[in-house]
């Protein structure tokens, strides 16, 4: 069996053979609110604190000030693991990108999503730059859909995603590339190029049931691993992300 990266999301590895392959790059789709940030932030973060490993946040969307100011919420301290020489943002976000503590590698200074300058190369190359700087294995990039409204047609945004796919891949990190699923869509054609080009494809789903809302994680794909089939509730706690597999989703009536 391939070598495995522990998720650090507690309920989660124990459904896909003991983690994430290797070196494979992986679709986490969901809707807003969904927790796909925190998911990418939990890989991270005990990846660097808990398994020695180092890890990259790629923020195209939110600032990185503003995802570190948040995941405190959850005792994960990015500024700690920084200074410790395991963790890096590599900042792409439009907003505040010369922030304070935000690692802006020289090959990005002009190059941020939105302006004409923007090129997937520059951040392949400021990844491998940053990877240098803290030894990273892990990355997280948050989120595709930032960068795909950079291009302009599926052709485009399907030859883009490549590249970065395999950038990552030839880097050799085991990548979570985040997306929104804006209608919670269970037929993924909208994420059709994405989807068929990563090697896994984990889907968190939120439904609106009477008062509350369930959320409900699906392992869609892993190419070559035996994982569950069934959807898995999680939550969303002051510890981040927990699945329970114990649990259903719906209770039959
Ligand atoms: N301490 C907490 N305890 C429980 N739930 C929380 C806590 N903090 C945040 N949440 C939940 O997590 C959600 C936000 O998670 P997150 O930002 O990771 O989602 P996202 O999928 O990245 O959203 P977006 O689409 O905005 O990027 C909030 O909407 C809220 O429901
Ligand atoms: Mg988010």
């Amino acid at each position: 069996m391939s070598e495995r990266v522990k998720t650090g999301v507690k309920g989660l590895d124990e459904l896909i053979e003991g983690g994430l392959p290797k070196g494979y790059s992986f679709l986490l789709l969901g809707g807003p609110g969904t927790g796909k940030t925190t998911f990418g932030a939990q890989y991270l973060f005990k990846g660097a604190s808990e398994f020695g490993e180092g890890g990259l946040y790629v923020a195209f969307d939110e600032p990185p000030i503003s995802i570190s100011t948040n995941m405190l919420r959850y005792g994960w301290n990015f500024a700690d693991v920084e200074r410790q020489g395991k963790f890096s943002f590599v900042d792409v976000s439009p907003m505040k990108h010369d922030a304070k503590g935000t690692f802006v590698p020289a090959t990005l200074q002009q190059s941020f999503i939105g302006s004409p300058k923007f090129s997937i190369d520059n951040v392949i190359s400021a990844i491998g730059e940053a990877k240098r700087k803290v030894n990273a294995t892990r990355c997280v990039v948050d989120s595709l859909t930032a960068l795909t409204l950079q291009f302009k047609d599926e052709f485009e945004i399907r030859q883009q995603t490549m590249n970065l796919i395999r950038g990552l891949t030839e880097m050799d990190m085991t990548a979570i590339l985040l997306a929104e699923n804006p209608e919670d869509r269970q037929d993924m054609t909208k994420y059709g190029a994405e989807a068929f080009l990563a090697q896994g494809v984990i889907v968190l789903h939120m439904y609106r049931v009477e008062e509350s809302n369930v959320r409900a994680l699906e392992v869609r794909k892993i190419r070559g691993v035996k994982h569950t089939d069934r959807l898995c509730p999680y939550r969303i706690t002051a510890e981040g992300i927990e699945v329970y597999p114990e649990e259903t989703v719906f209770r039959s009536v």
